[in-house]
């Protein structure tokens, strides 16, 4: 009842997302996919039509039929395909197995919390009952994000695939996922260093609208006593603390609403993580999250500019991957 009337109310705003969204996709579709390198490779809008025709549908209903059962699996699924696509590209590489010879990303510090590796284990299993080695993992992840974004109340967007699956996965990569005791400069720059701008930094960050972060995430700033963030929001943060490090603590009050009321709680100075509320201790990120607090379906649009970006990060062609027949073992 309660998600009815939010999401009656947001109609409105929604609309106008979604419309923004329709030029956004003729736009592309008009001039071509210019973003990251999925161009060279051939990433197309329908890559399966006639390979695997109901692959979209597949995935789709899959999340949707996991996300009813398990809502916060949302967060979970739009958080790992981010962790995949900054270490070594959209690859997959985030799913594979640890085997007796190598330490996979998954089993770094930085992703032990990531979740719904299941959603894509059965949609998987789906696809190649259907249309055996044609849909690749990498594929997978990227559409199921998506599809976790608009059942959550985002915006809907379309993704181009034809993505391959890594045979890299190692431990040590994931040195390069953000940190959240960085600042809003480190933020910007190891952003850019993956062709993002600080405004599509702080729109990606929006995720953040989603699920929840670990007392081991924000700790640091419990016991530094944090002068960035409002002393009562600190005190919140101790006692979630004192149930131990894995206490879970909501990004903003609506964990598994799609919304830019996490961007509301940056300017109420109680931003969870460090690095969230950065972005708007900094002038160079202030006015943006000013904006987006202000203007959801500015944020809307934005997010899936950027979400199509990141998808688009360093696919791999046939020569270098390939399509794995288990998400979580090379063939
Ligand atoms: C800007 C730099 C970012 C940093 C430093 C950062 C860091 C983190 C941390 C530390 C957590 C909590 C992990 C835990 O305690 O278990 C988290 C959760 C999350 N992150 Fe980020 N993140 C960033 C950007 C992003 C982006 C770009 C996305 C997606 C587009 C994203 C999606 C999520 C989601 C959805 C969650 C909640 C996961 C859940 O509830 O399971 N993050 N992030």
């Amino acid at each position: 009842m309660e998600r009815a009337m939010k999401t009656h109310l947001k109609i409105p705003k929604m609309v106008a997302a979604n419309f923004l969204s329709m030029l956004l996709l003729m736009d592309m579709i008009v001039s071509g996919f210019r973003f990251g390198s999925g161009v060279d490779i051939g990433l197309t809008m329908d890559y399966y039509l006639m390979s695997c025709p109901f692959a979209e549908q597949i995935v789709k209903n899959n999340v949707n039929r996991a996300l009813q059962a398990d809502p916060t699996l949302a967060a979970g699924l739009i958080r790992m395909h981010f962790h995949d696509c900054f270490i070594e590209g959209c690859d997959a590489s985030v799913l594979l197995d640890s085997t007796k010879d190598n330490t996979a990303e998954k089993d770094s510090p930085a992703n032990l919390s990531l979740r719904g590796y299941e959603v894509i284990d059965t949609a998987k299993d789906e696809l190649e009952a259907q249309c055996p080695g044609v849909v690749s993992c990498a594929d997978i992840l990227a559409m199921a994000a998506r599809d976790a974004v608009f059942w959550s109340g985002g915006p809907v967007y379309d993704i181009p695939k034809g993505r391959k699956d890594g045979r890299r996965s190692k431990i040590q990569d994931t040195i390069n996922l953000p940190s959240p005791a960085f600042n809003a400069s480190e933020l910007i720059r190891m952003f850019g260093q993956h062709g993002f701008t600080a405004q599509e930094m702080v729109a990606l960050s929006g995720a953040h609208t989603l699920g929840v972060a670990r007392c081991s995430s924000f700790k640091p700033r419990v016991t530094a006593a944090d002068t960035t963030a409002d002393s009562d929001f600190l005190k919140t943060l101790s006692r979630t603390c004192s149930r131990g490090d894995n206490a879970e603590q909501a990004f903003d009050e609506t964990r598994n609403s799609f919304d830019n009321l996490y961007y509301n709680t940056l300017l109420r100075r109680a931003g969870l993580l460090f690095s969230d509320q950065a972005l708007f201790v900094s002038p160079r990120t202030r006015n943006i999250v000013n904006g987006y607090a202000q203007n959801q379906a500015m944020f809307f649009f934005d997010f899936q500019q950027a979400m199509v970006k990141m998808s688009a990060l360093d696919p791999k062609d046939a020569s270098k991957g390939e399509v794995r027949e288990d998400c979580r073992r090379i063939n």
